[in-house]
């Protein structure tokens, strides 16, 4: 892996309104720190050499790079949606076709550091890339309009998508410039792949890599990362470079 460049990309230009808090959920407190840089915290533990592409709402001034633990980073406007914003990432970078990159949201701050290396190394090893995903385990139901049941639905072989999703660069221009040329609203980055026919593999992530979305997810998040054991961190500051 190492003729490659990894480049990280992560989008943190949402409003996460569903959180109704005073602040977009990325600056909300997560064990001292703001979410942001717990996740951005975590990524660097797995992939230290990494380069960082953030996504930030252009009015954001809520950011310091002194959240940033990576030596190589750039920071990115965001876009409408979330593919915008990954997209203005992808188009900024100076990769090449061939190098890894791999999207994580910056709403997910409990992903484990092994996770993000084996996902790193399916990225590298299969062609339409790879994502964290984890089988259903509940059984599942489709609801009427009235939010009763209208029935249930078989659960084998269908998975909840997780990020980081990671692919070689081009493949993930090429399937997000068509998505946005088709006017296709994706929501994670595999799906963009499939379209264009691509399998992205799944990899099968913890469970605890769970993402901050409504008011109750935060003390959830601060259990499991109090919960969780890491591998010994040297952190060091890093700073803008471009
Ligand atoms: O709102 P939601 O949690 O689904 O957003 C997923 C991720 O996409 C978050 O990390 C959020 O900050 C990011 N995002 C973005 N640009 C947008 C909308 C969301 O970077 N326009």
């Amino acid at each position: 892996m190492s003729s490659v460049t990894t480049w990280l990309v992560v989008p943190a230009a949402g409003q996460g309104r569903r959180m109704g808090a005073d602040r977009p959920k990325q600056y909300l407190p997560l064990a001292g720190e703001t979410m942001l840089a717990r996740t951005l915290e975590r990524l660097h533990l797995a992939l230290p050499d990494a380069r960082l592409a953030l996504c930030l709402d252009e009015d954001d001034a809520r950011f310091t790079p002194e959240q940033v633990p990576f030596a190589r980073w750039q920071r990115v406007t965001g876009g409408a949606e979330r593919m915008d914003s990954v997209l203005n990432a992808l188009r900024s970078l100076p990769a090449d076709d061939d190098d890894i990159v791999l999207v994580h949201d910056v709403a997910r701050p409990c992903v484990m550091p092994a996770d993000v290396g084996a996902l790193a190394a399916a990225a590298h090893d299969s062609v339409d890339g790879a994502l964290l995903a984890m089988p259903v385990a509940d059984t599942m139901k489709r609801a009427t309009s009235g939010g009763d049941c209208a029935g249930t639905e078989p659960r084998d072989g269908l998975w909840h998508a997780l990020t980081p999703q990671g692919f070689r660069c081009g493949v993930l221009r090429r399937a997000l410039e068509d998505a946005r040329a088709h006017g296709t609203l994706v929501t994670d980055e595999a799906s963009a792949v499939e379209s264009l026919g691509g399998r992205p593999r799944l990899v099968s992530g913890r469970r605890d890599n769970l993402k901050v979305t409504h008011p109750d997810d935060l003390a959830l998040a601060a259990a499991v990362l109090a919960s969780q054991e890491l591998p010994e961190h040297h952190a060091a500051a890093g700073t803008a470079n471009g």
